[in-house]
């Protein structure tokens, strides 16, 4: 996908969210918060759910959580801007109350879409209810600041998970606030190594589709036939019977 089909992917995405009325969330909310941030990102935050304030602005992490969010990501010189940043559920709970199992499950085809579309490198998620869908059966005490292979199910194509804090959790408590850091100054580390991964696993799926290829395009060796391209570099509509190179032999060394 271009940027720009991603982006169009991600805006078609954030209307349909505008005026959901899947679950009960929206007939208390203000505003649906689809989520924002860079389309070419390699990194997905994913919250729990919108607090008072983003369910007045429509935007995500704007309150006191946000805040904490942005200082997190500004210990790592980051922006907010260079990630995208979404929620579990995309209408604030009543209250703030915890988001319920059939509100998360309604909301799940949203935040599969937008992984879908983004196809990021990273998925941090902040708190129990963004872990649970990137790290089932983990408790956060003990996987905070740990990564795993997110599920392809969740829409991340080959993802790691990082699991963070709730920035507003560590609002209210010092010791999480200190981990909280500590947690995400792994996050550039477990990009380069999440960018290594899909390096490899691309190229080894380039080489495997370039093997099927010549094994089932390849003309049987004819003696008498013009030479052929290299099946790497010729174009993929090119059939057999269109072999002929653009060039001739003898000037390929010009270029
Ligand atoms: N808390 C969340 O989980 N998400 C927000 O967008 C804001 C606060
Ligand atoms: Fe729709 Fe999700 Fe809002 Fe429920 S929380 S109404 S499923 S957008």
């Amino acid at each position: 996908m271009t940027v720009a089909e991603r982006q169009a992917a991600l805006e078609g995405i954030a209307a349909e969210v505008r005026v959901c009325t899947r679950c009960r969330l929206h007939e208390t909310r203000t505003k649906a918060v689809p989520g924002e941030g860079n389309p070419d990102t390699e990194v997905l935050f994913v919250g729990e759910g919108p607090g008072m304030n983003e369910d007045r602005e429509g935007r995500p992490f704007v309150g006191r959580a946000g805040g904490f969010l942005v200082e997190l990501l500004a210990s790592i010189g980051w922006r907010r801007e260079d990630v995208f940043i979404t929620n579990v559920v995309k209408c604030r709970p009543p209250g703030n109350r915890d988001p319920e199992p059939d509100e998360i499950a309604a909301c799940a085809p949203y935040l599969q879409r937008q992984l879908e579309a983004l196809d990021p490198a990273v998925v941090a998620t902040l708190g129990r209810f963004s872990m649970a869908s990137f790290m089932p059966g983990v408790r956060i005490t003990q996987a905070h600041g740990t990564t795993r292979l997110a599920d392809p199910a969740t829409g991340a194509r080959d993802a790691t998970a990082l699991a963070l804090y709730h920035p507003a959790y560590a609002l209210r408590n010092p010791d999480v606030a200190r981990e909280s850091f500590e947690d995400i100054a792994r996050l550039p580390g477990v990009l380069t190594e999440a960018r290594d991964r899909r390096a490899s696993r691309a190229a080894s799926a380039a080489a495997a589709h370039d093997a099927s290829r010549s094994a089932t395009m390849t003309p049987m060796p004819d003696p008498e036939a013009p030479t052929t391209p290299d099946p790497v570099t010729a174009p993929p509509t090119m059939d057999a019977g269109s072999l002929e190179p653009a060039v001739p032999d003898d000037q390929l060394t010009l270029f």
